[in-house]
């Protein structure tokens, strides 16, 4: 068995209009000026306002910082640190999908620690205690709430930078399914497949460990039967709030077990060309499952009896789910379709050799298995 080191930190709150608690609980926790972060899109649907009101009702003073922009970079990091710093805040709300909450962990960094991003890639490398921080999601794809890590892209190379430091983990996560029925039918996909992957990799990761395999499963059993309902009846508030519970479970298991070559293949695609993570991920995901099915067969065969079904070859089996929830969510079925070209995998291949979480996946790879994914996941065996 894995040693493992569960520390968890962040009380996880969940309810139907659940964010109007948000001033309460800021106050709560010795909040006075308060740095709200989100993006465009979140403030046009109202739920922005929704958590400014709850803020203000509890007599707290709050500034908008609304320049999140999707995969933030450390550009917008940088713009978010000097109006934090104008507002001379201390406390930090992250409201939106993954880059609202990503941008908010970042911002944290350099207010309370100084320099600049790339000196918290890596693990702990924060020194002095940060400001307490709520997420908010308003998606159920990342899990980024139930993580202490902060993935900001340098502008130049379009890498991810993951920087993770146990002080940067939210005190509170807030769950508000009704946060989540107005988002568009391609986010709901996008992030949804985002978050099956979650589960699935961090079930198999080499770090997996009693207690990372608890999220893994429960989120598991949340998403599968889920995904489906939401896209089929948006509105369906249950099923909404499974996914979002089953999304922060993932977002949890990530943080005690870390993902694999999925992540490490799709990010790539992302950097290269700008294909969106969920749908990288949704394209990588069936191809590394059969890889992987060499090493952990017997472990996919688990998930695949929570879905109901008696296999002796789980590995396919779960990569024809993925396969089936790709397509019921209007996802590219092959890199071809998604734009990529076939000259450039082997470039693609070098790139994901570089990726950090690639190293925690359960059967090891080097960059002629990683080509060998591109390719079947170019033409779409499946
Ligand atoms: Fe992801």
């Amino acid at each position: 068995m894995q040693p493992f080191d569960y520390h968890p930190s962040t009380r996880v709150i969940y309810g139907e209009n659940s964010v109007d608690r948000l001033g309460e609980i800021v106050r709560e926790l010795g909040g006075t000026r308060v740095l709200l972060v989100s993006d465009p899109g979140i403030v046009k649907a109202g739920h922005s306002n929704r958590g400014v009101v709850s803020l203000r009702n509890a007599g707290l003073e709050v500034s908008v910082f609304n320049q999140v922009q999707e995969n933030p970079s450390t550009l917008n990091v940088i713009a978010g640190r000097q109006f934090a710093t104008d507002h001379e805040i201390d406390f930090i709300v992250g409201l939106g999908g993954g880059s609202s909450m990503d941008c908010a962990k970042g911002i944290n960094f350099l207010v309370s620690n100084g320099g600049e991003m790339k000196d918290y890639w890596g693990v702990g490398r924060a020194t002095k205690p940060m400001l307490p921080l709520i997420a908010i999601p308003t998606t159920a794809g990342t899990g980024s709430e139930a993580q202490s890590f902060a993935l900001i892209t340098d502008p130049e190379t379009h890498r991810k930078m993951a920087c993770g430091d146990k002080k940067a983990a939210c005190k509170v996560a807030i769950l508000d399914p009704t946060l989540t029925v107005t988002q568009p039918r391609e986010v709901t996909a996008d992030t949804g497949i985002d978050a099956i992957a979650h589960a699935l990799e961090t079930f198999v990761t080499k770090r997996r460990n009693p207690m990372s395999l608890m999220f893994s499963r429960e989120s598991w059993k949340h998403l599968y039967p889920n995904l489906q309902k939401v896209l089929n009846d948006p509105k369906d508030i249950e099923a909404r709030g499974h996914m979002q519970v089953g999304a922060n479970l993932a977002g949890a298991a990530i943080e005690n077990s870390m993902l694999g070559a999925t992540h490490a293949a799709a990010n790539p695609l992302t950097a290269t060309y700008g294909i969106t993570h969920g749908i990288a991920v949704g394209l990588m995901l069936p191809h590394v499952i059969r890889f992987n099915g060499a090493a952990v067969n017997v472990e996919y065969s688990q998930l695949t009896r929570l879905m109901g079904e008696q296999t002796a070859d789980g590995t396919e089996c779960l990569a024809q789910c993925v396969t089936g929830l790709r397509r019921i969510c209007g996802l590219p079925s092959c890199l071809q379709d998604a734009g990529v070209e076939e000259s450039r995998l082997p470039e693609l291949a070098e790139a994901a050799t570089q990726e950090w979480t690639g190293t925690f996946n359960p059967r090891p790879l080097n960059k002629s298995d990683f080509l060998g994914i591109y390719q079947a996941a170019f033409n779409g065996r499946s």
